[in-house]
C-alpha cells in the first residue's frame, strides 16, 4: 500500500506515554464519539440495517490501563447494535504505525469473534478512501477523523464528501474530525518567520484548500492570540459552503484554565437531525469531561474540601435555568417569523441560539411548556407517545 504521510513540522505517531491511559482532552473526545455514533447508527440504519464507518487514525485500539480508545468503542457499539438490533456496522480501521496496528489486531480479533466485521488495514488513510466509499455505496457512512498532527488535504476530504451527496440526502454521510489548534499555532507561527520553513506551509495550504489562514499570521503585526480560533472557525465555515454540510466546530482544551484549545472536533452532517443530536451529545460529552476533571484533581490532592475544578465548572443546573428563557424566546421569534407550526429539529441553531453544544434537549421542553404556560403556543411541551421533543410540533397561539 503506497505510504504518504503527513510531512511537515507536525509528528505523524503518538508517544508511548499516550497509550498509557486517557488524557483529557481524549475524555471528551471519546466521550462524545462513544454517546454520537450510536445514535448514528439508530437514525440512519434502522432501514436498512447497515453502517458503514471509517476511524482513519485509529491507534491502538485500548489504552495499557484499558480504556477503551476510539476503534475499541466504535467496535463496541458494532456488537451491541449487532446482538440488540441486528445492525450490521461495517468497520474500517487505519493506522500507520505497525506497532499499533499489531495492538490493534488483538483488540479487533475479540470483537470478531463476537460477530463484528472489524477489519484492520496497516497504511495510510488516503489508501483505504476508495474502498470505503466503495463499501458506502448506498449505506450510510460516518468518517471519524482524528490524526495527531494534520488531517487529510482539503481537496481530498471534500471531494470525498461532495461525490456522497445525493438528492434527499440519503444516504447519509457524518464526518467527525479532529482539527489540530496546536498545528495551526505551530504553523502560524512558522509562516509568519523570516526563518520559517515554505515547504510546511505548502503542505498546510493543502490540508487548509488554499493560502487564506497565512493572513491570520502576519509577519509585519503583532501576534493576535485569537488567531488560531479564527482560522478554526473559518476552516469550518468553507468545509461547509463546499460540501452543503451543517458544520459545526468544538473546541476542546487540555485543562479548564487553557485559554486555547488543543484541538476542535469539527463535524459534519447534511441531516438537521444530525446537527441537533450532536448539539445534545456536545453538551452531555462537556458534563462528563467536567466530572472526570473533578475527579483527577481530587485525586491529586485529596483533602481538599473544593477542588479547583469545582469552583471553576459552570453549574449545569444553573446554565440551563438561564438558558431557558433564551430559548424560549428563540421559539417565539420563530413563530413571529414564520406564522406557522414548526417542527423544532428544522430549526435546530435558531432554537438553541448560543446555548447550541451548552444545555442539552430537555431544556427545549422547558422553553415549549414556557411558553405554553405564557399563553404563546397551544403545544403543551408533552410528547404524544413516543415522539422526541425534537419532532415537536410548535404551534403559534391564534
Ligand atoms: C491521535 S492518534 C489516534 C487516537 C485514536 N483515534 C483514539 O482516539 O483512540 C493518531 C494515530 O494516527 C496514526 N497516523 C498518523 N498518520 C496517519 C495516516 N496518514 N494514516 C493512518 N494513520 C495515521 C498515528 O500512528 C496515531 O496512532
Amino acid at each position: 500500500m503506497k505510504r504518504r504521510l503527513t510531512g511537515g513540522l507536525m509528528s505523524t505517531g503518538t508517544s508511548k506515554a499516550y497509550w498509557a491511559e486517557r488524557a483529557l482532552p481524549s475524555v471528551f473526545k471519546h466521550n462524545l464519539l462513544g454517546r454520537y455514533i450510536p445514535q448514528f447508527g439508530g437514525m440512519t440504519g434502522s432501514r436498512d440495517k447497515q453502517v458503514v464507518y471509517l476511524d482513519g487514525y485509529a491507534g491502538e485500539g485500548r489504552y495499557e490501563n484499558g480504556d477503551s480508545g476510539s476503534a475499541e468503542i466504535a467496535m463496541k457499539v458494532a456488537s451491541k447494535h449487532r446482538s440488540q438490533h441486528q445492525l450490521h456496522w461495517t468497520c474500517f480501521f487505519t493506522e500507520a504505525d505497525a506497532k499499533s496496528v499489531a495492538k490493534l489486531e488483538q483488540v479487533a480479533d475479540i470483537y470478531r469473534r463476537q460477530g463484528v466485521d472489524a477489519r484492520v488495514h496497516h497504511g495510510d488513510v488516503d489508501g483505504v478512501l476508495r474502498q470505503v466509499v466503495s463499501t458506502a455505496v448506498g449505506k450510510p457512512l460516518f468518517l471519524f477523523l482524528d490524526p495527531c498532527g494534520l488531517v487529510l488535504p482539503y481537496e481530498r476530504l471534500v471531494g470525498t464528501l461532495a461525490a456522497r451527496r445525493r438528492a434527499g440526502n440519503w444516504p447519509p454521510t457524518e464526518f467527525l474530525m479532529n482539527f489540530s489548534m496546536d498545528a495551526v499555532r505551530r504553523l502560524g507561527g512558522n509562516a509568519r518567520s523570516a526563518k520559517g520553513l515554505e515547504a510546511s506551509s505548502l503542505r498546510f495550504d493543502q490540508v487548509m484548500g488554499g493560502r487564506w489562514w497565512r493572513e491570520y499570521f502576519p509577519a509585519e503585526r503583532e501576534w493576535d492570540p485569537d488567531a488560531a480560533e479564527k482560522v478554526a472557525v473559518a476552516y469550518a465555515q468553507r468545509l461547509g459552503a463546499a460540501t452543503g454540510m451543517l458544520v459545526r466546530s468544538v473546541p476542546v482544551f487540555r485543562a479548564p484554565h487553557h485559554r486555547g484549545a488543543v484541538y476542535h472536533l469539527v463535524f459534519g452532517t447534511w441531516r438537521q437531525h444530525g446537527l441537533w443530536v450532536f448539539g445534545d451529545t456536545v453538551a452531555r460529552a462537556r458534563d462528563a469531561w467536567w466530572q472526570e476533571v473533578e475527579l483527577a484533581d481530587e485525586a491529586h490532592d485529596p483533602n481538599t474540601l473544593f477542588t479547583a475544578a469545582s469552583l471553576l465548572r459552570p453549574d449545569p443546573k444553573e446554565v440551563t435555568e438561564a438558558a431557558i428563557p433564551v430559548i424560549a424566546k428563540n421559539l417565539e421569534q420563530l413563530l413571529a417569523q414564520g406564522r406557522r407550526p414548526f417542527r423544532l429539529v428544522d430549526h435546530t441553531l435558531n432554537v438553541f441560539g448560543d446555548y447550541y453544544g451548552q444545555v442539552t434537549e430537555p431544556a427545549v421542553r422547558a422553553a415549549v411548556k414556557k411558553l405554553h404556560a405564557e399563553a404563546k403556543t397551544p403545544t403543551t411541551g408533552v410528547s404524544k407517545g413516543k415522539e422526541k421533543i425534537r419532532d415537536m410540533v410548535v404551534v403559534p397561539a391564534r
